[in-house]
């Protein structure tokens, strides 16, 4: 799985930019070592708008290699929230197919298209419309976090239509012609609810003790999207420890957890881990004596890619930034430094860069040529005009109890 191309070269022959080395996953090529990670924002009606082909062009032609598109729900009446997210699904396939084809243009680019579902967080708020408001919110144990309820715990059937849904919406992707998807177990959504011990109180083979047995339902949706796309198709699985209602949050309170879940994962089809962090370079469990990133630990379990994102070129923070407010500064020449080493030293295998693309869509040239004091930061009044709204109620539900750190 990993590209041999990338070993370090030794002997006093000149290295090349371990950046700008491409890498294979299960099969397929990315020109180099770039990502763009799932950014919502030009989604209305919950499909795309005539903004998201062109946006996602602007990366794919500022030289990026691996682009995954908005985080969009399976098409099932639980995982639809608000009117500004996307759906994969059948009657959306129009705008996913303009977009498809548009980054599928650019040679050399990787697309995965990411599925996404609320899960707990999901609130069906006045003045935005939503198909289903009857629909009973539905996650692991009905828990935002601990102690915190909303809406119920699925049953079995229920457990079995979503799936059903995860699997029709990658069949989706893989008719439009991306390469694969990346299913989105993070941030304190639908299936991060499923590994949090705090949101998933289940007593059926759904929860457990260990961050492995809490892992068998997304794990199932992997082996259940591998069966039904084939051995070719690309699957990403993107975790995290924060939640956007607890940044200390942690899904393994010990690396130790980490091995058994990730190759649960690995055998049910995951073909690349994206990990992601507040920080890229921050230390995972400073109380330990082995100073490892997340990803570096990841990459120490696992012989599949992983990705690494995280404020890449930016002084903070996604949760600091976009919900509290705290403007970035540039520090693109500092990280790409830290990035390289990263890639030399395998802590991981590729870099995401989500707000720094944003701000700067030819980011990627501007690395190449050597150019980063003119890296724009990101400022969220500019970068993300006329989207804001998106965030308005996220922000609402999860101020409600946040914990910070
Ligand atoms: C506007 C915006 C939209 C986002 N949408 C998604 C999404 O759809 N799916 C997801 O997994 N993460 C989403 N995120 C989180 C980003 O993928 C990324 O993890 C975060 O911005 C941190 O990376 P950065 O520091 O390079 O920006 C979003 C972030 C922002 C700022």
């Amino acid at each position: 799985m990993e590209n041999p191309a990338a070993s370090p070269v030794l002997d006093g022959v000149a290295s090349p930019d371990p950046l700008f080395t491409p890498i294979t996953i299960n099969g397929r090529t990315a020109r180099n070592r770039f990502a763009l990670p799932a950014m919502q924002r030009a989604s209305l009606d919950f499909r795309p708008t005539p903004r998201m082909a062109p946006t996602l062009r602007a990366v794919a032609e500022g030289g990026c290699g691996l682009i995954i598109s908005e985080g969009s729900s399976p098409d099932h009446p639980a995982a639809y929230w608000q009117q500004v997210f996307s759906v994969i699904g059948d009657d959306t396939v129009p705008e996913w197919r303009e977009v498809a084809d548009t980054v599928l243009a650019t040679p050399g680019v990787l697309f995965l298209m990411q599925l996404w579902h609320p899960g707990a967080i999901r609130l069906v708020v006045e003045g935005m419309s939503n198909p289903y408001p009857d629909q009973p919110t539905l996650s692991a144990s009905g828990l935002v976090q601990e102690g915190r309820r909303n809406g119920r715990a699925m049953s079995a059937q229920e457990l079995r239509e979503t799936l059903a849904a995860y699997v029709h919406s990658a069949r989706i992707a893989q008719d439009l012609g991306a390469h694969g998807v990346e299913i989105h177990a993070c941030h304190g959504y639908f299936l991060d609810q499923f590994l949090w011990h705090e949101t998933n109180e289940r007593t059926d083979e759904y929860g457990g003790a260990t961050l492995a047995e809490r892992a068998a339902y997304p794990a199932e949706i992997v082996a259940a999207i591998r069966e039904a796309t084939g051995p070719d198709f690309v699957i990403s699985f993107r975790f995290s420890q924060w939640k956007e209602v607890d940044y200390t949050a942690r899904i393994a309170e010990h690396p130790d957890e980490l091995g058994p879940f990730l190759a649960r994962l690995r055998s049910a089809g995951v073909d690349l881990f994206n990990v992601s962090t507040r920080r890229f370079d921050a230390v995972a469990w400073p109380e330990l004596d082995a100073k490892l990133t997340l990803p570096a630990w990841v990459k120490s379990f696992t012989d599949a890619p992983v990705l690494a994102i995280g404020s890449v070129g930016l002084s903070t923070d996604f949760a600091h930034d976009i919900l509290e407010n705290e403007e970035p500064r540039s520090q693109a020449e500092h990280d790409f430094d830290r990035v390289r080493l990263g890639l030399e030293a395998r802590e991981f295998d590729l870099i995401g860069a989500g707000r720094s693309q944003i701000a700067n869509p030819d980011l990627v040239s501007r690395v190449r040529a050597g150019e980063l004091g003119a890296v724009r930061s990101f400022r969220k009044a500019r970068d993300l005009a006329g989207v804001d709204e998106h965030f308005i109620h996220i922000g609402q539900i999860v101020a409600q109890s946040r914990k910070k750190d």
